[in-house]
């Protein structure tokens, strides 16, 4: 470890730097802020947004559009309240709550180390674990009776579950064919925390792939290799990257095997995807309680079987995120310190930001022309404002690969300089063949 770095090898304090970069660029911020925020919900402003819609096209290319056998799905937020029953979440989707006697805060009983309050620090005043249903609970109509009660998604995942045959019908894929979605989620979370590791709202980019049983525990091998493959092509550090897998006493109810991808944050190793092989549990529990066959009917051997499920389940959010602190970096640059995000060029909000060095002799109407013409294909920014070094500093934190800077020899020859993020090595490039030489060097590391 050096420079006072965290045991994952992270700048100190990377959590607190992290949320005021986020808020100070404008790419997260806390939900209802002027109203002194809403717990542990966030509200993604316009870098952002950017970075987040450019991870969420990742996974869709990757998972859909880059495969004859996935087929994407947009399912609704609320759906018959019968789904959370055959899913076994009203019964099962809890998490165990003592509340102290003293301050009256609530904990989760499985995240308490010894008898001793972490918020007032009273020791043995914890009540006995009660187990506490993590779904949002709401009505659908005007009646609030127990016959309107709805409920928030707690997983995207059942959308696709209960689509299946109408997905399997029309799209007409024969098994072994996946289903993906991309969706809010939402969890009553008693303990949320660290920035958007946990929230109440969240975003899950979810995958089901639907096997014959019998071969279940091969595809789960390969949807592993495959997954980690995909987080590692997003530039996450390997050595931070991990499988675990979940014993007995952490599986959750409908599955029989699980990994989690983990991350080492500077709070410690963390899950942000889980590969979990669900078998027929999910398509069994809907065709009991829908009364619905959900069988398959494979024209090749004649049999009618209930597939398995090989799920993919990953955290829009806590994936960003995963990305944003693995991006993070401090450097010294002559004496000067810089922040910066390396963010895979794809990922980043802003391709190439367009700069006249001063504020006269026409250069910033060159630079806008500039501008104008890359905006019809690439995201990019102007600034004048500052001195030149300070915008550069502004386009590190957001992550920006390539600064063009306008100056005096522009005037004469109609070429630009093109500043790398990364290396802050600068090649001059003539303005007519700008938009080929972004692209190309966009083009050099798909995603
Ligand atoms: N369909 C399976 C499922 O939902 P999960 O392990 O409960 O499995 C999958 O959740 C992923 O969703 C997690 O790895 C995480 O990335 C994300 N996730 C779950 N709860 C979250 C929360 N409260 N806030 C942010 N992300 C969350």
């Amino acid at each position: 470890m050096a420079n006072g770095e965290s045991e994952s090898g992270h700048p100190p304090d990377l959590m607190n730097k992290l949320t005021s970069l986020c808020k100070r660029r404008g790419f997260v911020f806390q939900s209802s802020e002027i109203y002194g925020g809403v717990g542990s919900v966030y509200d993604y402003g316009p870098l952002g947004v950017e970075l987040k819609n450019n991870l969420r096209q990742a996974w869709w290319r990757e998972m859909v559009h880059r495969r004859a056998d996935i087929e994407g799905l947009d399912a609704g937020i609320l759906m018959n309240s019968r789904v959370w029953e055959a899913s076994g979440h009203v019964e099962g989707f809890t998490d165990p709550l003592v509340e102290c006697r003293n301050c009256h805060r609530r904990f989760r009983a499985d995240e308490l180390e010894g008898v001793q309050c972490p918020s007032c620090g009273m020791s043995g005043t914890f009540t006995e674990p009660r187990q506490f249903n993590l779904m949002f609970k709401t009505f659908m109509g005007p009646v609030e009776d127990e016959g309107a009660v709805a409920y928030l998604r707690p997983e995207t995942a059942q959308g696709i579950y209960v689509n299946f045959r109408n997905v399997h019908e029309t799209a007409r894929q024969k098994i072994p064919f996946g289903i993906a979605q991309v969706g809010k989620a939402f969890r009553n979370e008693i303990t949320p925390g660290n920035f958007i590791f946990r929230t109440r709202e969240f975003e899950q980019m979810e995958m089901q792939y639907f096997v014959k049983p019998g071969t279940d525990a091969e595809w789960f091998k390969a949807w592993m290799e495959r997954r980690m493959d995909w987080v590692r092509r997003l530039g996450i550090t390997p050595e931070r990257l991990r499988f675990h897998e979940h014993g007995a006493d952490e599986l959750a109810h409908y599955a029989k095997a699980a990994f989690d991808i983990q991350y080492h944050f500077p709070f410690g190793w963390q899950e942000f995807e889980g590969i979990h092989n669900r078998t027929d549990f999910d398509l069994s529990r809907h065709q009991e309680f829908s009364g619905k066959k959900l069988e398959y009917f494979d024209p090749a051997s004649g049999d009618r079987f209930l597939p398995y499920v090989i799920e993919t389940s990953a955290g829009l959010d806590r994936t960003l995120l995963v990305v944003l602190a693995d991006a993070y970096a401090e450097e010294e640059i002559e004496g000067e310190k810089r922040v910066l995000l390396h963010l895979h060029p794809h990922l980043a909000p802003i391709k190439a930001a367009v700069f006249p060095l001063v504020k006269k002799d026409g250069m910033p109407e060159v630079a806008r022309r500039v501008a104008d013409s890359l905006r019809e294909s690439l995201p990019v920014f102007y600034d004048e404002t500052g001195s030149i070094g300070r915008r550069y500093r502004r386009q590190d934190e957001a992550g920006t690969p390539y600064c063009i800077t306008i100056d005096g020899v522009t005037l004469e020859d109609e070429s630009v300089t093109v500043r790398d993020r990364d290396t802050l090595r600068q090649e001059r490039v003539p303005i007519a063949g700008l938009r080929q030489h972004l692209q190309a060097a966009l083009e050099a590391d798909p995603l």
